[in-house]
């Protein structure tokens, strides 16, 4: 079975040199292995969390998106979103929160930190804090059971939350399973040699420590001038350079292969200047930076063209999201209101009748399908077909996709019908499937 892998990716601020190589680079390259179905979404839900500056959010977005096109994700493989272009998510995230226990959120890393920073500034507990930063980790449960991912890898920091979905995933299986599960429950996959590119001063790369090497901000002037900057210690030219214990050297590993790194030590021990080095090192990343900063200016030269592929992407989303929410409001109580049975005996009681496809030809020699209610409502009708198999096809793919594939469907809804019933009915065949 193929295996589900999702990333969630805060948009807040720009990302840097130290951001490709430790997380960039390492996930496009995941999501071109096989048996692997992977999916990337902008967390913008998440940033306004963090921030109330709507052009901030605006721009980050932007330019989030367009790294992460422009570094190589492909998105015919993979699918790729905005979390705030998903609906179903913070229905989702609703549902969750009433099986949530607040003391598991108290416990949550985030949440106490703030507490704790302004028990120590002597302020009131809460003071500044949201609701947003305290129910994050529900939201991101949400994200990650919305799709039924496998595995997502995070960094250390985010472990607990993948706890804490598993968590509501299990009570959520267990109060409204009635021994089907609508969750998987995902793993945390914490890459223990998650590169960390060290940064300018050779402390962590990071915004905070101001030491960054930027990825396409500021072109290449920006990546050369921060190289420039690198901390080396102070060896003159023609002495033999300490390769092994220099951050300049980690840096360019990141980039090179094999036979550059040992060139590239070789050359050091010799004696090559740092201003040589450094001169390397701005060759060595521009021959794999340089082209997509190409690809990163041409993208958010034209931001409908990542407008485009992001609706693409939700639209691929959706299709997933809708049937299983579907079927969560069904589970939890959310249901139409029905016309009463006349005393349905008990075993029809635990077997709901369902919904069928009928294709038939009509006297015009075409073919149709329709959708009818169990008790005979017609809910869709298809257009005459030439071709038989191409009533079939369609019947194939609504089964399969669920009430997302209505919008391309040749089909209209039966007189007085509400879509939502629609929706129901294909929500309960697709239940019925997979159960
Ligand atoms: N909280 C994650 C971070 O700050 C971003 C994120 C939001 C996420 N939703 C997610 C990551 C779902 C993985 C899965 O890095």
């Amino acid at each position: 079975m193929t295996q589900r892998v999702l990333t969630g990716i805060t948009t807040t601020g720009t990302l840097h040199l130290g951001n490709f190589v430790g997380a960039v680079r390492p996930a496009i390259a995941a999501s071109r292995e096989p048996g692997v179905e992977s999916f990337f979404f902008m967390a913008d839900y998440h940033a306004l969390i963090k921030c109330d500056e709507p052009d901030r959010i605006e721009a980050s977005r932007l330019q989030i998106a367009a790294t992460w096109l422009a570094a190589g994700l492909d998105t015919s493989r993979v699918v790729f979103y905005r979390q705030s272009d998903i609906p179903e998510i913070p229905e989702l995230t609703w549902l969750l929160t009433c099986v949530t226990s607040k003391g598991q959120m108290n416990r949550a890393h985030a949440y106490k930190g703030a507490v704790d920073a302004n028990v120590a500034a002597g302020e009131d507990p809460d003071a500044g804090i949201t609701m947003g930063l305290y129910s994050y980790p529900i939201l991101m449960a949400a994200d990650i059971l919305m799709f039924n991912a496998h595995r997502v890898p995070v960094g250390k920091d985010q472990v607990q939350h993948i706890e804490m979905a598993r968590d509501v995933a299990q009570r959520f299986n267990h109060l409204f399973g009635r021994g089907q599960d609508f969750f998987v429950l995902p793993e945390a996959n914490v890459e223990a040699d998650m590169a960390l590119l060290p940064g300018l001063d050779g402390r962590k790369m990071s915004k905070s420590y101001d030491n960054v090497i930027p990825l396409f901000e500021g072109g290449a002037k920006a990546m050369r001038e921060a190289v420039a900057r690198i901390v080396t210690d102070s060896r003159l030219p023609g002495e033999p350079k300490d390769a092994d214990n220099s951050h300049l050297v980690t840096i360019y590993d990141a980039f090179a292969t094999p036979a550059q790194r040992a060139a590239f030590r070789a050359e050091l021990r010799a004696g090559l200047g740092w201003g040589e080095a450094k001169q390397r090192l701005v060759d060595l990343i521009e021959a794999e930076i340089g082209p997509m900063r190409e690809r990163y200016e041409a993208l958010m030269a034209h931001p409908e063209r990542i407008e485009a592929i992001l609706q693409e992407g939700a639209a691929k989303a959706r299709a997933l999201a809708a049937p299983l929410l579907a079927q969560l409001r069904e589970a939890v109580g959310l249901r139409r209101f029905q016309p009463l049975k006349a005393a349905a005996a008990p075993a029809a009681k635990s077997k709901p009748a369902l919904p069928v496809f009928k294709q038939y030809r009509e006297a015009d020699g075409k073919f149709y399908f329709k959708l009818a209610s169990a008790e005979g409502q017609v809910l869709l009708q298809s257009q005459g077909f030439e071709q038989g198999r191409e009533a079939g096809q369609w019947v194939a793919r609504l089964k399969r996709e669920g009430a997302a594939a209505l919008a391309e469907a040749p089909v209209q809804r039966g007189e007085g019908v509400p879509a939502e019933q629609v929706a129901e009915a294909l929500a309960a065949l697709l239940a019925a499937e997979q159960a």
